[in-house]
């Protein structure tokens, strides 16, 4: 088994490349299934997720549209935790059919926040698509409808995921070596 260092870590190899695309591949297949002629539009969020968005994207056959988003979080002056807004967020989702796509939901805290925004639009339907689930580390349960991988409560890096910054370019998902 090969390690890779990124930065001052060590990595050890857990999802190949074929297990990714072959766990993207079911995923669009549902999706296909799910939302012929509904026209989803998905909205992906940036950074982690373009590797997985652009691949799953590429599988799907019937009509669909994306658009990409930042989340930025702030702390507000008197209130107790953060606040996220999306920047790039251009496009009305009133009666649309909304797919999310997220690298990875670990505590969940990021979608629980971002989740009412995108509801206060009225979209028709709005669903979650995920590649990696750490169902351990929950502290906000997001229900996940899409979902390629629950994961052990491990740092992972690689396929768009990064460690401070690094990473994102390797094909395949490393986790941290014990
Ligand atoms: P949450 O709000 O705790 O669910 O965190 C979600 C975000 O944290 C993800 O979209 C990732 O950007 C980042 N993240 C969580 N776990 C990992 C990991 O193991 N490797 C890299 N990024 C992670
Ligand atoms: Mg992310």
């Amino acid at each position: 088994m090969s390690l890779i260092r990124v930065h001052d870590k060590n990595f050890e190899p857990y999802l190949t490349a074929e297990q990714i695309d072959t766990a993207i591949q079911n995923l669009a297949n549902q999706i296909n299934r799910d939302y012929a002629g509904k026209k989803p539009l998905f909205i992906a969020i940036l950074n982690g997720s373009f590797m997985f968005a652009s691949d799953i994207f590429k599988k799907l056959t019937i009509d669909a549209e994306i658009c990409f988003i930042k989340l930025a979080s702030y702390r507000g002056t008197k209130s107790t935790g953060h606040v996220i807004t999306a920047i790039g967020l251009d496009i009305d989702l009133i009666h649309r059919h909304v797919i999310i796509i997220e690298d990875i939901v670990d505590t969940g805290k990021t979608l629980d926040q971002f989740l009412p925004q995108l509801q206060y639009q009225q979209p028709a339907s709005l669903k979650i698509c995920a590649l990696l689930h750490k169902p351990e580390a929950t502290v906000h349960p997001i229900p996940i409808d899409y979902l390629g991988f629950k994961i052990p409560n491990k740092f992972v890096v690689g396929y768009g995921l990064d460690y401070d910054g690094l990473g994102r370019n390797i094909p395949e998902i490393y986790k941290l070596a014990e």
